[in-house]
């Protein structure tokens, strides 16, 4: 299907769509190597290679990132007070239309993805996908082999809620790893409370078969490639 150039332009975040005008005007945009004629263009996405000043532009509708998300800051798009995610994105990455998959407490750091694809974000979050979320957490306690059996069968939740089996790995003393296929509010911690074993702190490291690499710093991210996508539901 062939799509207006402007669309497209201000769809990769480099300005907004009367910019994206004047961009086209001054020459500074090529399709297929030769200069863009006028935003009412009509292109192929997919298959046409589209520059901004010589830089190859991603034209892709739905983009996928994978953020290594600091403790402080909100898994929203927007707070009045508070930062949040996108705050921490770049000027044209914050331009895309991004949100992030699910949330992460305030005080929780780790693996976070962020798109505009609406529909993927849906297929990851819900229980139905059978998706796996691995955290490492330090506890005040020692969890035992109890709360393994407790977590294996499936926890019921001070307040009744019902919890699927989840996994729980005691790595020494009152550092361990907790797999659980769902993302209810506060789940982890709930979880862990509900065991006598309260989370000092949360730190989300796969989802699925996707795994956050040793070298993302804190605060950074990186955009998704479809290997890796493949590997989030593939791989649980
Ligand atoms: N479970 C929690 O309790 N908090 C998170 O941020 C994620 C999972």
């Amino acid at each position: 299907m062939k799509e207006r150039l402007d669309k497209i332009l201000t769809g990769t975040g480099i300005s907004s769509r009367s910019e994206v005008k004047r961009l086209i005007k001054a020459g500074r945009i090529t399709v297929n190597g030769r200069a863009a004629l006028s935003p009412e263009m009509k292109i192929d996405r997919e298959g046409s290679e589209v520059r901004f000043d010589g830089e190859l532009l991603n034209t892709s509708r739905y983009r996928y990132f994978m953020m290594n998300k600091p403790s402080g800051v909100l898994s929203v798009t927007e707070d009045r007070k508070q930062s949040t995610v996108l705050d921490l994105l770049s000027e044209r990455d914050g331009n895309l239309g991004l949100f992030p998959v699910g949330r992460l407490d305030k005080d929780t750091e780790g693996l976070l993805l962020l798109t505009n694809d609406g529909d993927f974000s849906h297929r990851v979050i819900s229980p139905a996908s059978g998706i796996s979320k691995v955290y490492y957490a330090e506890v005040d306690g020692i969890p035992d082999e109890e709360d393994v059996k407790a977590f294996a069968n499936g926890l019921i939740l001070g307040d009744g809620t019902e919890c699927l089996p989840a996994g729980l790995e005691v790595l020494d003393g009152s550092r361990c790893l907790v797999t659980v296929f769902e993302g209810k509010y506060h789940q982890v911690k709930r979880m862990l409370a509900s065991r006598g074993k309260p989370v000092k702190a949360l730190k989300r490291l796969s989802i699925g078969g996707l795994c956050m690499p040793e070298d993302l710093e804190i605060g950074n991210y990186i955009e998704l490639s479809a290997d890796e996508l493949c590997k989030l539901f593939n791989g649980n």
